[in-house]
């Protein structure tokens, strides 16, 4: 059993729901690839709600639903929705609840997932609040993690990139204080330097960590997560223009390193692609971890 009715943030997630969710992907994962389905969720319906743009979460949300039995109905689109109408998300999560037995919605604005989660009579899932949070997909960096080092004590990690909007890299750093001995490395430019809150936290449970602005310096770590500067979050484009080629990791850089290279996807020019043939890039591997973590995510929190 998780501890948790809906998702939303990673803060509510216990080593005892991480452990657990890791075991039940691996057991999802190893049933795929016996070629077998489940009809787990069967007469089961996931409502997927997109107000923002996204290919891999919703897909792979979707098929999991479908890889379990279940079933999927969907909205995409804020243009094309209630919302924009004017309905609240209040609103929108009462209405569909009716019509389904789990939520998951991705929204612009940071805080939706949790005003959604707050009305909702059945189990919501946070695909996204704006430059909030992501857990699910920090759930499936957590196992691609462990899949790719065989561990998850000790690790150094080093995130690169947009750091203030990015939401993965937020849920990932506080779902990472569940293991003994993480050690972090943030790089970024100054302006877009990790969140003062979650800076705290790390203080407050004093894990050793470092900021940094040149990439160079994630190049020591075990596992490197590299992000997208998020360009739709500028309020001036401008700045967005100055910043979006901060880092772009070649091959050259990883000679002779055992370094494990992470991004959430969509990359933009962050990676080039002389990068993706080395044994450790794992960002195709890691995007392929959603669907089975997501399966059993959605078998968990229906159980
Ligand atoms: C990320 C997101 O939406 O936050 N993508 C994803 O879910 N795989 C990262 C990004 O958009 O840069």
């Amino acid at each position: 059993m998780l501890s948790f009715r809906h998702l939303t943030s990673t803060a509510q997630i216990t080593r005892a729901d991480a452990d657990l969710l890791l075991h039940t992907a691996r057991e999802m994962e190893e049933m795929l690839s016996q070629g077998k389905g489940s009809d787990r969720m069967h007469g089961k319906i996931l409502a997927s709600l997109f107000y923002e743009p996204s290919t891999r979460t919703r897909l792979s949300f979707e098929s999991a639903m479908l890889r379990l039995g279940g079933h999927v109905i969907t909205a995409d689109g804020l243009q094309f929705s209630s919302m924009y109408k004017g309905e609240s998300i209040e609103d929108t999560i009462r209405v569909v609840a009716r019509y389904s037995d789990i939520i998951c919605m991705r929204h612009p604005q940071e805080g939706s997932a949790e005003a959604a989660a707050k009305v909702s009579p059945i189990p919501f899932i946070n695909a996204g609040d704006g430059p909030g949070q992501h857990p699910t997909q920090a759930l499936l960096d957590l196992y691609t993690i462990h899949k790719e080092r065989g561990t998850l004590d000790g690790v150094h990690i080093a995130m690169a990139g947009d750091l203030r909007f990015g939401r993965t890299v937020h849920s990932l750093t506080i779902l990472l204080l569940l293991y003994p001995n993480t050690r972090f490395t943030f790089i970024a430019p100054s302006e877009l330097s990790m969140p003062p809150y979650l800076l705290e936290l790390l203080h407050a449970r004093k894990v050793p960590f470092e900021e940094k602005t040149s990439l160079q310096d994630g190049l020591k770590a075990d596992v490197l997560y590299m992000t997208r500067i998020q360009k739709e979050r500028f309020a001036d484009i401008a700045v967005y223009e100055r910043l979006k080629d901060a880092y772009v990791l070649r091959a050259t850089d990883l000679k002779e390193k055992r370094l494990t290279v992470l991004h959430p996807l969509p990359r933009v020019m962050e990676i080039a692609t002389d990068v993706d043939a080395l044994p450790g890039a794992a960002y195709f591997r890691q995007a392929e971890n959603g669907l089975t973590m997501r399966m059993a995510l959605i078998a968990l929190m229906l159980a």
